[in-house]
C-alpha cells in the first residue's frame, strides 16, 4: 500500500481491484451528478492562509465529536453495501477506525450486521438509521443497536425517497442480483476480490434478511426494500427516535437553513450538514457551501458537523474553519477499503491524518481548535 500517496491513488486501486458495478456504486453521484462534482469541486475555491515562523512543535489533532474523544475529527460515514466493496468490508472499517481512534459508523443497509461488527470490534461504534414504514422493525434495529453497545444514532433524514443513480441501471446493479454474462465477466477480471469474496459467507443485507418480518432471502428482501422507505417520515417521527433511542443522536442530511432550525428544536445532540454525497437532490448546493450560513444560524445549540466532497486533510481544516466541529467521509475509506481492505482504510485515514496535520501547522496553528475561520484565506462561501 505504500504507493498510495493520496486519496486519488487509493481510488485508482480500487477501481483495478474492484467488479466495475460496485466501484461505480460508490463513485457515482444521482442525475447528472453536478452536486456530487460541486461537493469535491467547491472546496477548490477555499483559499488556506499561509503563516510563517510561528511555534509549531507539539502539534495534536485530538477533539471530540458529540461528546467522544475522537484522535482527529474525522469520522466514517454509513454507506450502504461496504461489504461489497471488499468481502467483510463493515468489519474491516470499523477495526480501521478503531485502531485510528476515529468514529465508524454502520449503515442500516450493510452487509455485515450490527451484532458481526460489534462480534469484530471492542470500541463502540455508532448506528445509522433509515425508517421503514415497518416502525417495528425500525424499533428493533434501534434495540439491536443499543444491545451492541453503539454509543450515536446517526438518523438520515435525506432518503424518503431514492435519487436515481444512472451507473447503478446502466450496471444492472439490482435486487435480488441478477447475474449477466458482463457481470461474470467484471468478476473473473477481479480475482482477488472474488476469492476474498468466496470465504466469507457475508454477502446480503445483514441487518434486514432474517431480521425483518418475511425476509428470508434475495427475492422477499427486494420486495420488502421496494416498499419500505417511508415517504410520509416527519419531524414528530424524529421524537418518537430520540425517546426510543435515549442516547446520542446525530441528524444526517441537513442542508437547509430553516431544517438547521428544526433540528436545532429537536433536542439531537448533532446535525450532519450533507447532501448525501449528492446521490440525492441532483442541483442542490455543495455541503461546503451550505455549511456557514448553518453553522451561523444554529451557533451552540446544536453540534454541526459535515460531509460531502471531503478528499483530504486540507478539506477536513477548510470545513472546520466554515464552522464544523467534525466530518465525515463516505468514498475516501471506501476506495481505500476497495483497494486494499482494512490495511487500505488505515492508509485512507492516516493518509488525510498527516495532510491535516502538515497543513495545521503550514497555517501557523498547533492545536485543532486553531481551525477557525482566521486560517481562511479568501472563500466563496
Ligand atoms: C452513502 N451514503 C449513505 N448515507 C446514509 O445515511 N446511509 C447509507 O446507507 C448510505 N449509503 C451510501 C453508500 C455509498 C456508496 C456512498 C458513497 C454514500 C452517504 C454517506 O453517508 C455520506 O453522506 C457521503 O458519502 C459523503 O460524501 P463523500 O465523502 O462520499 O464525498
Amino acid at each position: 500500500m505504500t504507493a498510495s500517496l493520496d486519496i486519488a491513488d487509493l481510488k485508482a486501486r480500487a477501481k483495478r481491484r474492484v467488479p466495475k458495478m460496485f466501484f461505480d456504486y460508490a463513485d457515482s453521484g444521482s442525475y447528472t451528478q453536478s452536486t456530487y462534482r460541486a461537493n469535491e469541486e467547491d472546496f477548490g475555491r477555499i483559499k488556506l492562509r499561509q503563516r510563517v515562523l510561528v511555534d509549531m512543535a507539539n502539534r495534536s489533532l485530538k477533539t471530540t465529536m458529540v461528546g467522544h474523544p475522537v484522535s482527529m475529527p474525522v469520522a466514517l460515514a454509513p454507506t450502504g453495501l461496504t461489504g461489497m466493496q471488499h468481502a467483510d468490508g463493515e468489519i474491516l472499517a470499523a477495526q480501521a477506525a478503531e485502531e485510528a481512534g476515529v468514529p465508524f459508523t454502520l449503515s442500516t443497509m450493510s452487509i455485515c450486521s450490527i451484532e458481526d461488527v460489534a462480534a469484530h470490534t471492542k470500541s463502540p461504534f455508532w448506528f445509522q438509521l433509515y425508517v421503514m414504514k415497518d416502525r417495528d422493525f425500525v424499533g428493533s434495529l434501534i434495540d439491536r443497536a443499543r444491545a451492541a453497545g453503539c454509543s450515536a444514532l446517526v438518523l438520515t433524514l435525506d432518503l424518503q425517497i431514492l435519487g436515481q443513480r444512472h451507473n447503478d441501471i446502466r450496471n444492472g446493479l439490482s435486487t435480488p442480483p441478477k447475474f449477466t454474462p458482463k457481470h461474470i465477466w467484471q468478476m473473473a477480471t477481479r480475482p482477488f476480490w472474488c476469492l476474498d469474496m468466496l470465504k466469507t459467507k457475508r454477502r446480503t443485507f445483514g441487518n434486514i434478511v432474517g431480521h425483518a418480518k418475511n425476509v428470508s432471502d434475495l427475492s422477499s428482501l427486494s420486495t420488502w426494500t421496494a416498499e419500505q422507505f417511508d415517504p410520509q417520515l416527519s419531524w414528530k417521527d424524529v421524537e418518537w427516535i430520540r425517546q426510543r433511542w435515549g442516547g446520542k443522536l446525530i441528524l444526517k442530511g441537513v442542508l437547509d437553513v430553516e431544517d438547521a432550525e428544526m433540528a436545532a428544536r429537536t433536542g439531537a445532540d448533532a446535525l450532519i450538514v450533507s447532501n448525501h454525497g449528492g446521490r440525492q437532490l441532483d442541483g442542490a448546493p455543495s455541503s461546503i457551501s451550505a455549511l456557514p450560513r448553518i453553522a451561523e444560524a444554529v451557533g451552540d445549540r446544536i453540534e454541526v458537523h459535515m460531509d460531502g466532497g471531503i478528499r483530504s486533510g486540507q478539506d477536513v481544516l477548510k470545513a472546520l474553519a466554515l464552522g464544523a466541529r467534525g466530518t465525515f467521509i463516505g468514498r475516501p475509506f471506501l476506495y481505500g477499503l476497495g483497494a486494499g481492505g482494512r490495511e487500505g482504510v488505515k492508509l485512507a485515514l492516516e493518509i488525510i491524518r498527516r495532510e491535516m496535520d502538515t497543513t495545521l501547522a503550514l497555517c501557523g496553528r498547533r492545536e485543532i481548535s486553531g481551525a477557525t475561520r482566521e486560517i481562511i484565506a479568501e472563500s466563496p462561501f
